[in-house]
């Protein structure tokens, strides 16, 4: 794994540039994204770019790695809501090459049609990641099968816990979640992963140093050829 520390935002402009000169190699470039806090400034930077006709995202398409169920687009707290809010609105990409996982899938099988999407669009070339504080990656919680595609999760209450200051109350935050299994996500040609703040510097010890097991989810990015981790100081911290 390659990293890259930094303060946070030297840290989001590194990784912005990556989108920079990928689309300049490959303009039809198929993007893995991701919600959360730890994107919005990558976010705000490509949207700067953009912008400034440094980027164009004209004919790349996306593909984020999860999605609540039961919540539909409208929703504040859906995932494609804040897609179109903190990045599609701002950039020059089209919104029917824009795609989330459907918050309303019956079942697994259903599910991994999404897999067949992305390989169908032809893979995705860069994908996004963040980190939760328990090592999930997308939403693959501890114990994910290492071959897993697109599929409902259950989410732990650490998780609900952690996304509840989104919500009015606790009992708000949906139990369930359609996410990228680890091996829609292991298939990208490269990765980036982004971890900022203290809070996050024990499980980052754990991605680049523990073993990579399925109890840590993140720690089997080591097995990927080419994973870039963007961290801020604290986030590096214990490394
Ligand atoms: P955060 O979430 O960016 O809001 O810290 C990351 C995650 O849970 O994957």
């Amino acid at each position: 794994m390659k990293i890259i520390t930094g303060t946070r935002e030297e840290v989001s402009k590194k990784a912005a540039q990556r989108y920079v000169e990928l689309l300049a190699k490959k303009p039809e470039a198929v993007l893995g994204l991701a919600t959360g806090s730890t994107p919005l400034e990558l976010y705000a930077e490509l949207a700067r770019l953009c912008a400034a006709g440094e980027v164009s995202f004209a004919r790349a398409k996306s593909y984020n790695l999860d999605e609540y169920l039961g919540l539909d687009g409208s929703h504040d707290q859906s995932y494609r809501y804040f897609m179109d809010n903190n990045l599609f609105k701002h950039i020059d990409i089209r919104p029917e090459n824009t795609h989330v996982p459907s918050g309303f899938v019956k079942d697994d099988a259903e599910a991994a049609q999404y897999d067949a999407e992305i390989a169908a669009a032809g893979g995705v070339d860069l994908q996004l990641l963040g980190i939760g504080n328990n090592g999930h990656i997308g939403f693959n919680e501890p114990l994910t099968p290492y071959d897993s595609l697109t599929h409902i999760v259950k989410l732990t209450e650490s998780t609900r816990e952690a996304n509840k200051r989104f919500f009015k109350s606790i009992d708000e935050v949906p139990t369930h979640a359609v996410t990228m299994g680890i091996h829609t996500v292991m298939q990208a040609r490269s990765i980036i992963l982004m971890a900022f703040g203290r809070g996050k510097a024990e499980i980052i010890k754990k991605t680049v140093q523990g073993r990579p097991e399925i109890s840590v989810p993140a720690s089997l990015l080591q097995l990927h050829t080419d994973v870039t981790l963007y961290l801020d100081e604290d986030a590096a911290s214990l490394l």
